[in-house]
């Protein structure tokens, strides 16, 4: 076989040898990425709280090269144990996708709770903090010009687009990669993050009670770009590349995935 047709029957291997691990991976986007990450080549630490579910993907997966890992976010420890388990199971640690995170009840601020409001920066903001100290700690130890992204929202770009809580959360994780950016780029460390519009997974779903054909309704019809659909994959692209050397001197930035809808108004009026 010539070695132009080989290279036109193989997909091109994005991450071949890296090793990732991937936080809320049981559903949505997180699922979403660990196939696509795990497709390119990497080894992928699946890691979430529902372990059924978590577990579910990496058999349906069904490769030595994906395994699943409990963490909850929230409890530094676990998120400790968890980089440790991908050092020990893979032997390197190359990308984190810190892309846990809970939307909370659709409470504003004349009815917040604080209480939930804790709740939700425990995960979105705190919890991803865990994660970059601790993949960033390892990747500076090992000297592994390492690529971390974070999952953030529309709603870190735009008021009202989500709940009170999150959209507070969201803002702060812009911050929060912006700093860590800061610190981290002297060791060859690169830190993004992803700001996905409205996809139908179960976080959508659930929260507001919707079928996925209408969340996916709903964000089409705000949409700028018209014609195509968000899907999770769509995002999971976004974070691939973000993860990959095609992002070689990309750092402090916010990959906005929402079709235009963040920086045009709502409808097209010429006026
Ligand atoms: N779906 C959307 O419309 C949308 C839009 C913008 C941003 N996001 C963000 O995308 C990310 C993924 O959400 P999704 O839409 O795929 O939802 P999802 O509910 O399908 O997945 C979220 C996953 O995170 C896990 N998780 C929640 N708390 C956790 C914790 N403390 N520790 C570990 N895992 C935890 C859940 O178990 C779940 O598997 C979230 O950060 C969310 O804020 C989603």
């Amino acid at each position: 076989m010539n070695q132009g047709s080989s290279s036109l029957q193989m997909p091109k291997q994005r991450l071949e040898g890296k090793v990732a691990l991937v936080t809320g991976a049981a559903s949505g986007i997180g699922e979403e990425t660990v196939r696509l990450f795990a497709d390119n080549g990497a080894f992928v630490v699946a890691a979430d709280l529902q372990d059924e579910l978590g577990l579910q993907v990496t058999a349906s997966i069904g490769s030595k090269r994906v395994s699943y890992h409990h963490c909850d976010v929230r409890d530094e420890q676990q998120v400790e144990e968890t980089v440790n388990y991908a050092l020990q199971k893979y032997g390197s640690l190359d990308i984190l996708f810190s892309n846990a995170g809970v939307l909370g009840s659709l409470s504003g601020i004349l009815d917040l709770d604080l209480n939930e409001f804790d709740s939700t920066i425990a995960t979105n903001v705190r919890g991803v903090a865990a994660t970059i100290k601790h993949a960033a700690r390892t990747m500076v130890a090992r000297n592994i010009r390492g690529s971390i992204i974070c999952t953030a929202s529309v709603a870190a770009c735009v008021g009202g687009t989500g709940p009170q809580a999150y959209t507070v959360s969201k803002h702060a994780l812009v911050g929060l990669v912006r700093s860590a950016c800061s610190e981290l780029g002297a060791y060859g460390i690169r830190v993004n993050c992803v700001s996905p519009f409205g996809v139908a997974t179960p976080l959508a779903c659930s929260t507001f009670n919707l079928e996925p054909h209408q969340v996916e309704a709903n964000s089409s019809s705000k949409a700028n770009l018209k014609g195509i659909v968000l899907k999770a994959r769509h995002v999971a692209e976004a974070a691939l590349f973000l993860a990959s050397d095609d992002s070689v001197y990309v750092s402090g930035h916010n990959l906005v995935v929402d079709g235009g809808f963040s920086v045009v108004k709502n409808s097209f009026s010429p006026i």
